[in-house]
């Protein structure tokens, strides 16, 4: 499949998705957000992937936000419209992906940058990367779920914060907030997210997506995690995966997972 405003591109089980739009510092437009769902949807489908990346080309952003010039003459209902499409269609859609997602984080990640990268299931950042959520300062609020997955990440009281102040974190601030899991220099960033892919990979596939069921239940309104907790617990005793994972153990190889 051929996009426009992204790269998409698997090699040795890994899917590195580029959103490459660097003229525009990789805003999110509508075209954008579809052809990501589109490349996401394909991935996720795919026997040839077991991890996905996502991050930004060239050096000075991952994604700067939602394209403004879009959304500048919206009105209440149109509002709506795009934080609720957007949602579903990519920010949702990648936290309950079956396949895990890491934002590599290789510079600016504003508004609905940051809110891509939160919606994935952890990330990495390069040292000049910058985060914040600075949509207060254009008279709107984030949509794309950054008030909610921001306190989940950092705490309500500096969630607080960055949104209030529209402002900017850097990389270790936001190491040390929790937000990112490590930092690393600007050429090494893809090094070492594919270095956490290539460990995630050893391990079986369909564990793996019981386990992002299980931790997102823990964030869902009305659904008990614990419970989520059982039921995908005993689940995947019933599958190929757990077989060859207990009986390699028990026999003292390596298990070589069909991800069934
Ligand atoms: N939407 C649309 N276009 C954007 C954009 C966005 N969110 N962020 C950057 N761009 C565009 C700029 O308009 C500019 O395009 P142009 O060359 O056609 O004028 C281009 O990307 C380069 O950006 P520029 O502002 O010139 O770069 P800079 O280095 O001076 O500043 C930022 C970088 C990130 C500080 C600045 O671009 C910015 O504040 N962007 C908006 C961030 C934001 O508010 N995001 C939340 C949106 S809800």
């Amino acid at each position: 499949m051929s996009y426009e405003n992204i790269l998409s591109n698997t090699y040795n089980g890994i899917t590195t998705i580029t959103i490459n739009r660097p003229s525009k510092l990789n805003a999110l437009n509508k075209a954008t957000i579809q052809e990501l769902h589109d490349a996401l949807k394909i991935a996720n489908k795919s026997d040839d992937t077991k991890v996905i990346i996502i991050t930004g080309s060239g050096e000075k952003a991952f994604v700067a936000g939602a394209d403004i010039s879009e959304f500048a003459d919206f009105d209440v209902k149109n509002g709506e419209k795009l934080a609720a499409k957007g949602q579903e269609l990519l920010f949702d859609y990648i936290e309950n992906l079956g396949t895990p997602v890491i934002a590599a984080v290789n510079g600016f990640a504003l508004g609905g940058g940051l809110e891509l990268a939160m919606a994935c299931h952890f990330r990495v950042a390069s040292a000049n990367a910058k985060m914040g959520l600075p949509e207060v300062s254009l008279g709107v609020i984030p949509g794309y779920g950054g008030t909610q997955r921001l306190p989940q990440l950092v705490g309500k009281g500096r969630a607080m914060e960055m949104v209030m102040t529209a402002g900017m974190i850097d990389a270790n601030q936001a190491l040390q907030y929790g937000l990112v899991n490590h930092v690393t220099a600007e050429g090494e960033l893809i090094t070492l997210a594919e270095k956490i892919a290539s460990k995630i990979m050893r391990n079986s596939s369909v564990a793996i997506k019981a386990a992002i069921k299980s931790i997102n239940a823990n964030y869902k309104d009305g659904v008990n995690g614990y419970k989520t907790e059982v039921k995908q617990f005993g689940k995947c005793f019933g599958t190929e995966d757990f077989t060859e994972g207990t009986t390699a153990f028990l026999e003292k190889r390596k298990a070589d997972f069909p991800g069934k």
